[in-house]
């Protein structure tokens, strides 16, 4: 099957160096510190936070800052098959390098001892969960009032049918060659995140790499703005 057709397009329509349409709402649950939800083609995915608050287990305290614990959830309805509830392999790997790429932006110092918990449940899952993920935890951090250095955005560029190709979809990512995800923070010009599944030439990786983070960038200002649009409805009385 061809994942690009001869006019260049992809599987739904995009061009090779095209998001998915990216919708971010801030402060969407009541009972968490921070919360966001970001909706990313057919992703939909929540995060909420909490904290920072005293580290209950003190043996994993850090006196030197907080630690970012992050646990990432796949609904069981999330995708087609249904997902066995619990912790698996996949969902430690994206809690942990998700945790790490916060921990680069968020002025832990500020809070030694302390824990700052983030949730990232996955309602509906089509490729690209972790940067979806990441980007509504950067947000929902934000929304928490954590002092933070920037925020990070995150999206995946990568290769399908020899073309290098942004933000893949599910069938590219199934199917395609490789798949990089990154997270950017614009204001540091920093990479907190960057995995590789599959393969690419040295030239082909520093092009999907350009790719991806200019499209940090585009993420990042979608970011800023859900974020301005929150606290400019609530400063005019009319928040909920
Ligand atoms: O979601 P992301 O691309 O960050 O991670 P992945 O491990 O590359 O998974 C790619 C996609 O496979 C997910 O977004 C889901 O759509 C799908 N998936 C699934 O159908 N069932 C799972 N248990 C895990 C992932």
């Amino acid at each position: 099957m061809s994942l690009i057709g001869e006019d260049g397009k992809r599987e739904d329509g995009r061009a090779l160096d095209e998001l998915r349409p990216i919708k971010i709402e801030v402060g969407v649950l009541h009972n968490a510190d921070g919360s966001a939800y970001v909706e990313w083609g057919k992703n939909k995915v929540l995060a909420a936070v909490y904290g920072p608050k005293e580290m209950y287990n003190k043996y994993l305290q850090d006196p030197t800052g907080a630690v970012v614990q992050v646990n990432y959830n796949m609904a069981a309805f999330s995708v087609d098959d249904r997902v066995r509830p619990g912790p698996s392999r996949r969902s430690i790997e994206i809690s942990k390098i998700i945790g790490e790429a916060l921990e680069r932006v968020i002025m832990r110092e500020d809070f030694p001892r302390a824990s700052i918990d983030v949730f990232i449940e996955v309602l509906e899952a089509s490729a690209g969960t972790r940067c979806a993920g990441l980007t509504a935890a950067s947000v929902a951090v934000a929304d928490a009032g954590i002092p933070m250095r920037d925020l990070v955005a995150s999206c995946a560029a990568g290769k399908a049918d020899g073309h290098i190709i942004l933000d893949l979809g599910k069938g590219e990512d199934n199917l395609g060659q490789a798949d990089l995800p990154v997270g950017y923070v614009p204001g540091t010009g920093e990479i907190t995140l960057l995995q590789m599944d599959g393969h690419m030439t040295r030239e082909e990786f520093d092009s999907a790499l350009k790719l991806a983070i200019g499209a940090c960038e585009e993420i990042h200002d979608i970011q800023k703005r859900a974020l301005k649009h929150r606290y400019a409805i609530h400063k005019g009385g009319e928040g909920q």
